[in-house]
């Protein structure tokens, strides 16, 4: 589906030089906006959602939210929305979601997505999967034309189980567009990255287009071995970029 209306919401003084961190802030607090008391919301994962679950924190505690729940997509977002005093829950006593609000490491014209970069797919998926408006907020480094284009990674959840043959049939899946598949791992011994749901994660980087990315993210999804992808197809409703002109908010 195509986006359907673009507004500028706010704008940045032109001689004000904001750092990334600061523009991810601007996103952020500009999608807060959209939680009302009551609500029942997903918590995204990683440096621009964090700056949203902590202002959902601080208007909670100034009384200005009341009777928020969160279903946080990770057991950092968990840690952090506890130490700010979110009551939390999950799918299993909220299985639909008003609002939820994440970053992404590539938004497409489309609103469709790459995450998982930060290594919480799974858990991202299942919550925004199943909640009525989903908000992404992210810097305008995060838009590009066409997905898994940036030459950055396009991760992949995987079970550890025989992981390089999975690797491997991930790669050849993808043999014409040049695909390159690595195991991600972490810190300097080399160990696999391993997720919160003790998976490991593949991070696929290719050279050429891939092309139609249902049929892609049906292919992938195909593969036992397989536990999830990191292309959100159809799932924002709303973006919100902040960039050195300003903050936009689109909706589909
Ligand atoms: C984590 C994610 C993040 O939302 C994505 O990586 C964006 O992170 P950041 O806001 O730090 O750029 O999908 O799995």
């Amino acid at each position: 589906m195509m986006v359907s209306s673009s507004s500028s919401s706010f704008s940045i003084s032109p001689s004000v030089i904001l750092t990334q961190d600061e523009l991810k802030k601007i996103a952020a607090y500009k999608a807060v906006e959209f939680v009302e008391s009551g609500m029942v919301l997903g918590l995204g994962t990683g440096s621009t959602a964090k700056f949203a679950v902590e202002r959902i924190g601080e208007l909670l505690r100034q009384g200005k939210l009341q009777n928020i729940v969160g279903v946080p997509t990770s057991k950092m977002t968990e840690e952090q929305a506890i130490s700010l005093g979110i009551p939390l829950s999950d799918l299993d006593s909220h299985p639909v979601l008003d609002l939820a609000i994440d970053g992404a490491d590539e938004v497409d014209p489309y609103l469709n997505l790459v995450k998982g970069r930060g290594g919480s797919l799974l858990r991202e998926k299942m919550v925004e999967g199943v909640c009525r408006k989903f908000v992404v907020i992210v810097d305008e480094s995060k838009l590009v034309k066409h997905l898994g284009g940036s030459g950055l990674a396009m991760p992949v959840e995987i079970v550890p189980f025989c992981w390089k043959f999975t690797a491997e049939r991930l790669q050849s899946l993808f043999e014409d567009s040049g695909c390159v598949a690595k195991l991600r791992t972490c810190g300097e011994n080399g160990y696999p990255f391993v997720t919160d749901n003790s998976n490991y994660i593949v991070d696929l980087y290719f050279k050429k287009d891939i092309g139609d990315l249902k049929a892609a993210s049906d292919a992938i999804l195909r593969l036992a071995g397989v536990v999830e992808h990191g292309m959100f197809l159809d799932m924002a409703t709303t973006l919100i970029v902040a960039g050195k002109h300003g903050v936009t908010v689109k909706n589909k």
